[in-house]
């Protein structure tokens, strides 16, 4: 006599069936942070989780990927004077354009022809880089818009101007100062 099993699928390990570990996700948007939490959401959580968190050389990492705007810019104004950052000719009047110093992202901005200005491209809210827009910067994250002329904020959620970096105008390229 033949007898008949029937099989039934076991049901997924519940580890199984949740994602796997994402990285941070800014609020206001689905954009990802490439380096997990945000400070901003570091300082909002516990004590204790974000000591877990830099016990597990989380903030450490980060802080290394990741430099604060002003740290950026103090790290790109300590460069050589003279180190070529664009060619002037490169930067559009009335526009930006991004460089790098050092490995850090920068903004060269000429809001008139022959006036020269530079900042930290990293966005005084949660850090996404900024980029030149429109007559003005650009952060693509959450629309944070600067001056061309001083960084200032022009709109949306940035609490404060980009950090300057002190350039010049040398021969035909835009120096360090
Ligand atoms: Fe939010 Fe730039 S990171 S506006």
């Amino acid at each position: 006599m033949r007898s008949t099993t029937t099989v039934t699928p076991a049901p997924p390990e519940p580890s199984a069936a949740l994602p796997a570990a994402s990285p941070a996700r800014h609020e206001a948007t689905d954009v990802r942070c490439a380096c997990g939490p945000t400070r901003r959401q570091l300082l909002r959580g516990t004590g204790a989780a974000a000591g877990a968190l830099a016990g597990a050389g989380v903030v450490a990492a980060c802080s290394g990927q990741t430099p604060s705007p002003q740290e950026a810019a103090e790290s790109v104004s300590a460069a050589e004077p003279g180190t070529v950052v664009v060619a002037l000719a490169d930067v559009p009047v009335g526009g930006a354009v991004a460089a790098k110093v050092g490995g850090q992202d920068v903004l060269v901005t000429q809001p008139t022809e022959g006036e020269v200005h530079a900042f930290s491209a990293i966005c005084t809210h949660e850090g996404c880089a900024v980029t030149p827009g429109d007559g003005e910067l650009l952060c693509p994250c959450h629309q944070s818009r600067y001056a061309l002329t001083d960084a200032a904020v022009l709109g949306g959620p940035a609490p404060e101007p980009l950090p300057s970096i002190e350039v010049e105008v040398s021969g035909d390229d835009v120096v360090v100062a």
